[in-house]
């Protein structure tokens, strides 16, 4: 049985169990969750604490509430992520953006504009196993110039990367195409090739709390035995797409950037490495350069910005 509340009791309740439930940030579920069965941005929601909420209200925020005390992610109750500036649909065939995922981007972007690079006028970008086309829709959104194409190997990822690049009217510039790593994708040569792999070791895996392993698809976090399956194959695959100069961009697991940096040292074909914390300071993007023959064909190969 249901009852007419105002949003400010039912923000409490659903607090109060989703907090029971084991959610880590048990008001902003609740909040987030209202906002979505109403139809209001969270803002909205918060002006309005003594609003009425008819019964038929309160039950579809039952039901949603029951979801997360399930531990279904909000963003897939809601179907709804935030991404840099984006607002991006999110669907069980795809990961949930992550905010550490932002540092690819913003290093990514800084690469695109460091010195040498302003000689590529239409940047041409591959991002491997794009899921929802976060990292390719950010790169296009915040830069005009740039052309990127995404793969993935989940047709059904590709399809709802393919309605958020609709979303955000950024077809022209965003081409989604099937591929494995690089086993299909057009020849290049690109100035950036980006990828947010699945690095997440076996062993780990089995670890990951409920609301990441039973709800996210495993082929968008399994890495095999030590989580570097994929990253190994991006790294060993890429010199030849790459333009001199060109750079390989990858976010990693916590604890893999030695051994990623290490990986691109021991492959011969790359510049130094730089690493990149994201805001937790984790150390979570690894990239480099593809080295060049001759002086003449080095554009973009200066100090890392
Ligand atoms: C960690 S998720 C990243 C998704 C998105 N780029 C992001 O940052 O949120 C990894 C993605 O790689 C894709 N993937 C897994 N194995 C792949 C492969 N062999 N070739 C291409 N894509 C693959 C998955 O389907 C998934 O979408």
């Amino acid at each position: 049985m249901t009852r007419a509340m105002t949003v400010g009791e039912a923000l409490r309740t659903a607090t109060q169990r989703l907090r029971a439930s084991g959610s880590r940030s048990p008001r902003l579920d609740a909040e987030l969750l209202l906002a979505a069965v109403l139809g209001v941005e969270r803002a909205d929601l918060l002006r309005a604490p003594e609003r009425w909420l008819d019964e038929e209200v309160v039950a579809r925020f039952e039901r949603v509430v029951r979801r997360r005390e399930a531990r279904e992610p909000v963003a897939y109750i809601r179907g709804r992520r935030a991404f840099r500036t984006l607002d991006l649909e999110v669907t069980p065939d795809v990961l949930i953006p992550r905010p550490e995922t932002e540092t690819v981007v913003e290093v990514a972007l800084e690469l695109l504009a460091a010195p040498g690079a302003g000689e590529w006028h239409e940047p041409l970008v591959l991002d491997v196993g794009t899921g929802s086309g976060c990292i390719a829709l950010a790169l296009a959104a915040e830069n005009p110039y740039v052309h990127v194409v995404a793969s993935d190997v989940s047709p059904a990822a590709l399809a709802v990367a393919r309605r958020n690049a609709a979303r955000h009217g950024l077809e022209a510039r965003v081409e989604l195409v099937a591929a494995d790593v690089f086993d299909g994708v057009p020849p290049g040569p690109y100035d950036l090739i980006v990828s947010n792999p699945p690095y997440v070791p076996d062993d780990e895996y089995a670890r990951l709390e409920p609301n990441v392993r039973e709800y996210e698809p495993e082929i968008a976090l399994r890495g095999g035995r030590d989580g570097l399956d994929v990253v190994q194959r991006l790294v060993d695959g890429a010199p030849p797409l790459l333009r001199p100069g060109g750079a390989l961009v990858l976010e990693v697991g916590q604890g893999q950037a030695e051994v990623v940096a290490a990986l691109l040292a021991a492959d011969g074909r790359y510049g130094p490495a730089m690493v990149r914390a994201d805001l937790a300071g984790v150390a979570r993007v690894v990239a480099a350069r593809r080295a060049s023959g001759t002086a003449a064909d080095l554009p973009g190969e200066e100090p890392w910005p």
